[in-house]
């Protein structure tokens, strides 16, 4: 069972994953948990490259490169040998934010990325994506006094971040069965307790 995290920045994505992991082990699971972009040796270097403040110069084209080059090897390293063992994964980001960032953001082709995508993960989707919503300023607002990682990418426009969330909403109207939106803006607690029963409606208990 492949489970992804999705949403734009200060959603509490992060944050909120490590409960939920620990509920699905509760439930009787082994679970692995995994961040994109990084989460092995190999994708750590390539984020470290991604993020860097005085990569400005960074073309989109390279920049979804390096994306999908991490995902790459997180899926054939972690992901996709942990899903054949039974292992339930939950994965901060995966492919979406590809296609919400790069795709709707920066105004890249989505049938090119939709390909490009394809050969990265091996054609490998999320069971459930789970979409912490939340307002783009307040999410921006959240990073900025939350002494969250302040990265390159979020000092971009706060149009472009519209543009992001719009994107993950569209996503979610063309596959409804696969996403479920969750309301960030709630308490972390509330948003806790409507990701479990997100995952629990979905896999029926
Ligand atoms: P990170 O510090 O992990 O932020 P967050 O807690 O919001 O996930 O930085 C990830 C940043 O990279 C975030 O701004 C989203 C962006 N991103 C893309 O633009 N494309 C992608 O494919 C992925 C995985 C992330």
């Amino acid at each position: 069972m492949f489970i992804t995290l999705e949403g734009p920045e200060g959603s509490g994505k992060s944050m909120q994953m490590y409960d939920l992991a620990e509920f699905v082990r509760l439930q009787g699971f082994e679970v692995l948990t995994t961040r994109e972009p990084g989460g092995t040796f190999i994708g750590d270097q390539i984020r470290h490259v991604i993020m860097r403040m005085d990569n400005t110069m960074m073309d989109p084209r390279t920049e979804i490169l390096l994306f999908c080059a991490a995902r790459a090897q997180i899926v054939a390293e972690l992901i996709r040998p942990n899903l054949e063992k039974g292992v339930v994964v939950i994965s901060d980001r995966y492919a979406d934010s590809t296609l919400a960032y790069q795709g709707y953001g920066h105004g890249l082709d989505l049938e090119t990325l939709r390909e490009i995508l394809s050969f990265a993960t091996g054609g490998l989707k999320p069971d459930l994506t789970l979409l912490l919503d939340i307002d783009v300023e307040e999410g921006l607002n959240r990073r900025k006094t939350g002494g969250g990682e302040w990265n390159r990418l979020d000092a971009q426009q706060l149009e472009f971040h519209k543009r992001v969330r719009q994107g993950y909403h569209e996503m979610v109207k063309a596959d409804p069965s696969r996403w479920r939106v969750i309301d960030a803006g709630q308490t972390p607690q509330t948003v806790q307790s409507d990701l479990r029963k997100a995952i629990l409606e979905k896999f029926g208990g």
